[in-house]
């Protein structure tokens, strides 16, 4: 195997081991992704990496608003916009991809890592202050 396509660095931490964890595990899917992508694995492999990729961002969001409510800091309606938009987009790609309409392509890989960078860049690290009070 290459290097990562995905590759975590400290500076995307948002000083929550939970969450730090979960955004790790959506990089470790984005790489599982691009790696199947990178060996030209069957379409149904990749189906299924997106679906799960699918199914652990609606996971983490959820937990991701939660634990910020508890802090007594719920998500900004912006936030939770950009959540909601990027679900849909997965949803999708699922189902694009799915019907054959469309497949997994570099520029798909590089919108799934920009996204989750700027993501949290440049939203979720305006909670960081709240969590690193904690
Ligand atoms: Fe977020």
């Amino acid at each position: 195997m290459g290097a990562e396509f995905f590759k975590w660095s400290d500076e995307y931490s948002v000083s929550s081991e939970v969450l730090d964890n979960q955004h790790k595990q959506l990089f470790a899917l984005t790489n599982e992704l691009y790696e199947a992508f990178a060996a030209g694995d069957h379409k149904e492999r990749m189906g299924e990496i997106i679906q799960r990729l699918h199914d652990y961002t609606v996971y983490h969001f959820k937990e991701e608003e939660k634990l910020l409510k508890s802090k007594g800091q719920a998500l900004s309606e912006e936030h939770l916009a950009q959540h909601q938009e990027f679900i849909k987009k997965i949803k999708d790609i699922s189902e694009r991809h799915k019907t054959g309409r469309a497949t997994v392509t570099f520029g798909l890989m590089s919108f799934l890592r920009s996204w989750l960078t700027d993501h949290i860049m440049q939203t979720d690290h305006k909670y960081k202050p709240v969590l690193e009070s904690h």
